[in-house]
């Protein structure tokens, strides 16, 4: 027997699936073909509202990482976080399609953008504001340990807080990951000085991949390490 199709929910399109969706306002956020400056704005355009999109749901995986710290269930903040970082490693990904834009197009386009500049995306804002909490929390919740991040050993992989700090080691690891790639779309599309003249904006984001939310677990990394994990740095190697 044929399954029934018709739409059963409230709101506008012709399925369940476009009034669930709101596929028709997503895809009216772009710029018609007829007022573009150049058809690659298009693609400029999915790229950041769908950056945009999977860093909402960052955020969101982090503040609610935030309360399950709050709240002494570091194992459930742990795997909120993770998704967090997927995210992450999903934007960085996406950010491979720029290879398809031509400085000529990304100059054709500007006028278009106004004086806007990726640096006042509300996500990325978002993100970073909750990744700071987070820190405050774990710090908080090392605390009542009689530990600080700088003095914390994770040694006992079955402990969560052990694996909380893992997990934020590698969601600094990731957010500077996407800089070092973003880095590398600025150099080529945007045409900039090189990273290390004086005051440019390769500079500032250079500057910025070393950028870490929780300097201090990294340090406390630095005092465990007693066994050294590259086989060059062994005293007996050639
Ligand atoms: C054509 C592609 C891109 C170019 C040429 C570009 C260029 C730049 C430049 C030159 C800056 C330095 C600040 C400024 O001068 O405005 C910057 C900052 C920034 N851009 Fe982009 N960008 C591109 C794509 C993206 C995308 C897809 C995102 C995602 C939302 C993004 C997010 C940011 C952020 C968050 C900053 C602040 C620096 C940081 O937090 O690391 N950009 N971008």
């Amino acid at each position: 027997m044929k399954r029934d199709q018709s739409p059963v929910l409230p709101g506008d399109g012709a399925t369940d699936y476009a009034r669930y969706m709101r596929t028709e306002a997503l895809l009216d956020l772009q710029r018609h073909p007829g007022e573009v400056l150049h058809r690659d704005e298009l693609l400029f355009q999915v790229a950041h509202q769908s950056t945009e999109l999977w860093l909402k749901l960052a955020e969101a995986e982090l503040t609610e990482a935030v309360h399950r710290v709050d709240a002494g269930d570091p194992a459930g903040a742990e795997s909120l976080l993770t998704r967090a970082t997927l995210a992450v490693r999903l934007v960085t990904d996406q950010l491979e399609i720029f290879r398809h834009l031509s400085p000529a197009a990304f100059q054709t386009m500007q006028p278009a953008l106004g004086n806007g500049s990726g640096a006042e995306s509300p996500g990325w804002r978002r993100v970073q504001a909750a990744s700071r909490q987070l820190g405050r929390a774990f710090t908080e919740h090392l605390a009542t340990r009689g530990a600080t991040p700088a003095t914390f050993r994770p040694t006992d992989p079955t402990d969560p807080a052990h694996r909380l700090a893992e997990a934020m080691l590698e969601w600094d690891e990731r957010v500077s990951l996407w800089r070092v790639r973003h880095l590398q779309v600025a150099l080529r599309i945007g045409g900039h000085a090189p990273a290390g003249t004086p005051g440019s904006p390769a500079t500032m984001l250079a500057k910025l991949t070393g950028h870490r939310f929780f300097p201090e677990l990294w340090q406390a990394r630095v005092a465990t390490a007693d066994t050294p994990t590259c086989a060059h740095s062994r005293p007996d190697s050639p």
